[in-house]
C-alpha cells in the first residue's frame, strides 16, 4: 500500500476511533494545538462545516461556557451544544440570516470550504478561491476585533488575492499544511492571528 493512502485510512482509523465525523478534524487539531488560535469560552463560527468534525474540536476546545455556530449548505446532523444554520454563503442574504438567528461577534472564524471539485484544476481553484474570499468577507463582519481566523485555499494562480486580503485585515498571517493533509492535495491552510477591524486604514502584516 502507498504511504499517502496508508495515511489516509491512519486518519480514517482515527476518527473512526475517536468519534470524529471527518478525517479533516485533525487537521484543525494540528493547527489549533501548534497556533492556539481557540482558547476556552471563545465563541466561533464554523463556515462549510458539514459534516461536522470542525464542530467538534471546536466545542473540544471552547468548552462548555464558549459558543460554537455552523454554516453549511448542506444538512448536518445535530450536535449537542452546537447550533448549525443551513445556508449557502453564495446566498446575497447570507450576512443578514447570520445575524439573525445569532446577533453576536465571534472571537475565531474557521473556513474549511470546498466546492464540489469537478476535476477541472482550474475551475475547481476559481470556486473555491471565490467561497474562500466570501468567507473572510464575512469573518470581517462577525468577527471582534483581535478575533483570529483559518481559511483553507487550494493553491494556485488566485491564492495570493486571498493572502494579501487577509494581511490587509489580520496583524499577523502564516500559512501551514497540517500533516493530516494529504501531501498530494494542493490545499493549505492560512493561519491568522489578531482581526484588526475595518476602519480602511490600509495595513499590511509582515509574514
Ligand atoms: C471539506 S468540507 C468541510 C469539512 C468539515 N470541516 C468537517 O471537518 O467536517 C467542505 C464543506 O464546504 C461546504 N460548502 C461548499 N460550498 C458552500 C457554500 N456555497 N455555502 C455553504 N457551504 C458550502 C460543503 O457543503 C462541505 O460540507
Amino acid at each position: 500500500m502507498k504511504i499517502e493512502s496508508a495515511l489516509r485510512d491512519q486518519y480514517r482509523k482515527l476518527a473512526k476511533d475517536q468519534g470524529y465525523r471527518s478525517r479533516s478534524s485533525y487537521k484543525l487539531l494540528e493547527l489549533v494545538k501548534k497556533y492556539n488560535v481557540v482558547k476556552i469560552n471563545d465563541s466561533i463560527l464554523d463556515i462549510g462545516c458539514a459534516p461536522g468534525g470542525w464542530l467538534q474540536v471546536s466545542k473540544k476546545y471552547c468548552g462548555l461556557n464558549g459558543k460554537v455556530v455552523g454554516i453549511d449548505k448542506s444538512p448536518v446532523r445535530p450536535i449537542a451544544g452546537i447550533s448549525v444554520i443551513q445556508v449557502d454563503i453564495e446566498d446575497p442574504n447570507v450576512l443578514q440570516i447570520i445575524k439573525q438567528r445569532f446577533p453576536i461577534s465571534y472571537d475565531v472564524v474557521l473556513s474549511d470550504l470546498s466546492p464540489n471539485v469537478s476535476g477541472i484544476w482550474h475551475y475547481d481553484h476559481e470556486r473555491q478561491i471565490s467561497l474562500t474570499l466570501l468567507a473572510l468577507d464575512i469573518s470581517t463582519k462577525v468577527l471582534k476585533v483581535g478575533g483570529n481566523a483559518i481559511f483553507k485555499i487550494f493553491e494556485g494562480e488566485f491564492s495570493g488575492n486571498v493572502k494579501q486580503e487577509a494581511c490587509r485585515i489580520f496583524k499577523k498571517v502564516t500559512t501551514n499544511k497540517p500533516k493530516a493533509s494529504r501531501q498530494k492535495s494542493s490545499e493549505f491552510y492560512l493561519v491568522c492571528s489578531s482581526f484588526c477591524g475595518t476602519d480602511n486604514s490600509p495595513r499590511y502584516c509582515k509574514n
